[in-house]
């Protein structure tokens, strides 16, 4: 289609009433609305647009919990640039029609991969009205922006009984506030020692050390793309086969070395959902003059279950503590957040100068404390969520999934070809194929036949995990959507479908 530019008529129609009215319903469709090239001509269709992509957006959730959470065979159509272009309608057609059926139903129930979160209703309403806000959240010039970050913040904390002292800032997910944790802890080191790593470069402070039982592989990459280096990590051994730290080991490597040392705790690991000692750790960075980061990207959230704070007893002794609000606060991606009790620290790590930025005076600028300058106002879901849903709201979704968990993971105990390879303590069950099923095969290649059969029946999705060196499937519940009642039967049935297709061989 041609470029085409509004008639006069629809102009001032438009400038009236915010719509176009004259092009035959009151109701336009995609198919009759008029289309534009250039985004300054489309303007006076916006109002339009917007209505038909809820209505796309709604009939793509309404069917979020039916339609398979694993598309099949997936051949995107070719896209090419056009010269002229075929204006927003044509395309959003084009999304509903060709796209949107090749994407995982992974906001929906049943997708258990990885640990992943939906978008709750506030959420999800906050998200499209920071997109269409579009405020640049880095700097403070705007004003309110920052205010509701830290707003957002502030609530965080409260949910996760954290003292004033610990600030924060949104960043695009766990994977950055590692990095932030971790450049602001090797920061804080260098300057124990008269080393200013900013200024001077990771060679000014070597042998710097990161302990840890069982990291998070965004972790040992923080370390990575910080030029710390993966090799700076020595794991502490873990108690029994379980994935806890063992304190007594981390004590004795504190003491065999001065090294400047990081200790991440690891606060909800993501196989077995293995807290470590917190408290102790922070007993002995403190002893030993280390950093202790904590890594809670999901495993924070433990803190609104009764029965589970306590896992999380030393959080506000933490230095950092890296969270994550696109897993099991529901928010979309990508929302992480790095918290810190040392935040002039993390300022001397990402602070920015340059002529033309505009001095607030009152508020600093976020940008001097991660690592975009320029981002999304990416807290407003999640202080939309939080005041929408308070502390109950997100207890009871946090409640739920460890049901659904609970209640699998009783399942797979009972089942005669599956067996559970950990304790389900939290929202992730972890199990591996039983020997009979195996018969003798290849047990890493027999998980994949089995994952892949249990994706292609289209009831569920779940990912592999490994444990104590044995293969393993992992179904993780981070869903707001997701109840027992209603999905656990699919879910046992998309597994037992996995089942046959291995017994069939
Ligand atoms: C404990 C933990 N830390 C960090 C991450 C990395 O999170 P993201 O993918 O949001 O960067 C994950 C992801 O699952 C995790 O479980």
């Amino acid at each position: 289609m041609g470029k085409m530019t509004p008639r006069r008529s629809q102009r001032s129609i438009a400038r009236t009433d915010g719509r176009f009215r004259d092009i035959g319903s009151p109701f336009p469709t995609l198919a009759h609305m008029p289309r534009f090239s250039s985004p300054r001509d489309e303007r006076y269709q916006l109002p339009d647009l917007l209505e038909a992509t809820t209505a796309i957006a709604q009939r793509f959730l309404a069917g979020i919990g039916e339609r398979p959470v694993q598309p099949g065979a997936v051949t995107l159509p070719v896209a090419t640039l056009p010269e002229m272009g075929l204006g927003t309608a044509a395309v959003l057609e084009r999304l509903e029609q060709t796209v949107l059926p090749l994407l995982t139903a992974s906001a929906g129930p049943r997708y258990l991969g990885f640990v992943t979160g939906g978008a709750t209703p506030a959420a999800l309403a906050a998200d499209w009205l920071t997109a269409a806000v579009d405020n640049n959240a880095a700097e403070a010039s705007s004003v309110a922006a920052v205010t509701l970050e830290q707003q957002a913040i502030a609530m965080l904390c409260d949910l996760l009984a954290l003292p004033a002292v610990t600030v924060g800032w949104f960043v695009t997910g766990a994977t950055m506030a590692n990095v932030v944790g971790l450049a602001t802890g090797r920061q804080w080191l260098g300057e124990q020692r008269g080393v200013d790593v900013a200024e001077d470069g990771a060679s000014a402070l070597p042998r710097l050390r990161l302990l840890s039982g069982t990291p998070h592989s965004s972790a040992v990459k923080a370390a990575a793309m910080i030029g710390m280096g993966r090799a700076t990590l020595q794991r502490v051994s873990t108690i029994g086969n379980s994935e806890q730290a063992d304190i007594d080991a981390l004590s004795t490597a504190l003491r065999e070395s001065d090294a400047p040392t990081i200790i991440i705790a690891n606060a909800g690991t993501v196989t077995t959902t293995a807290f470590d000692d917190i408290d102790a750790m922070a007993t002995l960075a403190h002893e030993h003059g280390a950093w202790l980061h904590v890594d809670g990207a999901f495993g924070l959230f433990a803190m609104l279950l009764p029965a589970h704070a306590s896992s999380l007893n030393g959080l506000h002794r933490a230095d950092s503590i890296c969270g994550d609000a696109h897993k099991w606060l529901n928010v979309p991606y990508d929302c992480g957040f790095a918290l810190t009790r040392h935040a002039e620290v993390q300022s001397r790590v990402f602070r920015n100068a340059a002529n033309y930025f505009f001095d607030n005076g009152a508020l600093p600028d976020p940008f001097h404390f991660g690592p975009e300058n320029s981002r999304r106002l990416r807290a407003l879901p999640v202080w939309a969520s939080l005041l929408a849903y308070g502390r109950s709201g997100i207890g009871d979704v946090i409640a739920e999934c460890c049901a659904c968990a609970a209640s699998l993971g009783a399942w797979i105990t009972d089942h005669p070809d599956l067996e559970l390879l950990a304790p389900v303590r939290l929202n992730v069950v972890i199990f591996r194929l039983g020997d009979a099923l195996v018969a003798g095969r290849d047990a890493g290649d027999v998980t994949r036949r089995f994952l892949a059969a249990v994706a292609a029946g289209g009831d569920l999705f779940l990912t592999p995990g490994a444990t104590g060196g044995q293969h393993g499937v992992r179904a993780a519940f981070s869903n707001w959507r997701t109840s027992a009642g209603d999905d656990l039967p699919l879910i046992e049935r998309g597994i037992e479908a996995g089942v046959a297709a291995i017994r069939k061989g």
